[in-house]
């Protein structure tokens, strides 16, 4: 992403009566390492209850979506949780499509030799406010099939009426295909809230490490030592909220502006929306898809959705 215009948004973020900063910025180096180290914490579910879904029902996963897709893999990183869902999906082409395209470049290389029966691709796009394929991907969806792939349940970190933007503007790239999300589903508030407030305190490292991103990118002098983590669930809104708390009257300050805050003022930094299967597949059917199909484990606590035009 741009540097100019993410500090732009950063100093809108800050200077707001209600400060905000927007998730994307948790994930520097260091920001990627911690919620890895997330997803192994006992408190955080998600991830390994959507693995345990594609392991229990891939055969049915497999047969719902057929052999020879475009696997498009939305944010996929190092593109491990795709490669390993291969034998499931088993696709023709995979595109893997992240913000940052050196890093995704490099993993797809790294996979076209693991895997030389599989035609792979490497995209470099945020796709969060807008999903422009390039003119070669486009070309080939009008003949292929499609499979877009939106693992992790990251569509809880849009608000829902973005949400259902997304899935619009997938619905309309995929005419004859498409889309295998993970759901994080609406469950016992206090369970959703340890998973953003583990004991071990790995969250609350990864929510202020945001602000030693944000000192990098703006020139501030945030302290993460005068920040408390701030985890909650907001019934009304049907989503984990993570704040940070100012924990004494405090000055911020960068090359061109400052803001001061109140003891105990809040910087919003994530929302994460849980939603039941009835909701999710309303979004679905809104978005345009016509059949939606879905797994969940025993717990009810995660939901995989098959999607199709
Ligand atoms: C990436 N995203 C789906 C995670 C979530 O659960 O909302 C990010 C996260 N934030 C705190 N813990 C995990």
């Amino acid at each position: 992403m741009h540097q100019g215009s993410s500090r732009e948004e950063i100093v809108a973020g800050l200077t707001r009566s209600k400060a905000r900063l927007s998730p994307k910025f948790f994930y520097d180096v260091l920001g990627s390492h911690l919620f890895e180290a997330i997803t192994e914490l006992d408190e955080y579910y998600p991830t390994r209850t959507e693995a345990a879904i594609f392991s229990a029902h891939g055969e049915e996963i497999a047969a719902s979506v057929g052999a020879g897709a475009t696997l498009i893999d939305l944010g996929a990183g190092n593109c491990a949780k795709a490669m390993s869902l291969f034998g499931i999906l088993r696709p023709a082409h995979y595109v893997a499509v992240d913000i940052s395209v050196a890093f995704v470049r490099r993993a797809v290389q790294r996979l076209a030799a693991a895997y030389p029966g599989v035609a792979m691709t490497g995209v470099g796009m945020d796709f969060s406010s807008s999903l422009e394929l390039p003119p070669e991907l486009v070309e080939e969806l009008e003949e292929a099939t499609p499979l877009f792939f939106y693992p992790g349940s990251s569509i809880g970190n849009f608000p829902p009426a973005q949400a259902l933007a997304f899935l619009r503007r997938i619905q309309s790239q995929a005419p004859r295909g498409g889309l295998l999300i993970g759901v994080d589903l609406m469950k016992d508030p206090e369970v959703l809230r340890r998973a953003y407030d583990d004991a071990l305190g790995v969250t609350a490292a990864f929510n202020r490490n945001i602000l030693l991103n944000v000192n990098r990118i703006l020139g501030s002098d945030f302290d993460p030592g005068q920040w408390e983590h701030v985890a909650l669930f907001n019934e009304v809104q049907s989503r984990v909220e993570m704040h940070l708390q100012a924990r004494q009257e405090l000055v911020v300050r960068w090359t061109d502006g400052e803001r001061q805050f109140a003891a105990g003022e809040r910087i919003h930094t994530e929302s994460a929306c849980k939603y039941t299967v009835d909701r999710f597949e309303s979004m679905l059917r809104e978005a345009g898809f016509r059949a939606v199909r879905y797994w969940v484990d025993d717990d009810r606590l995660y939901a995989v959705f098959h999607a199709v035009n």
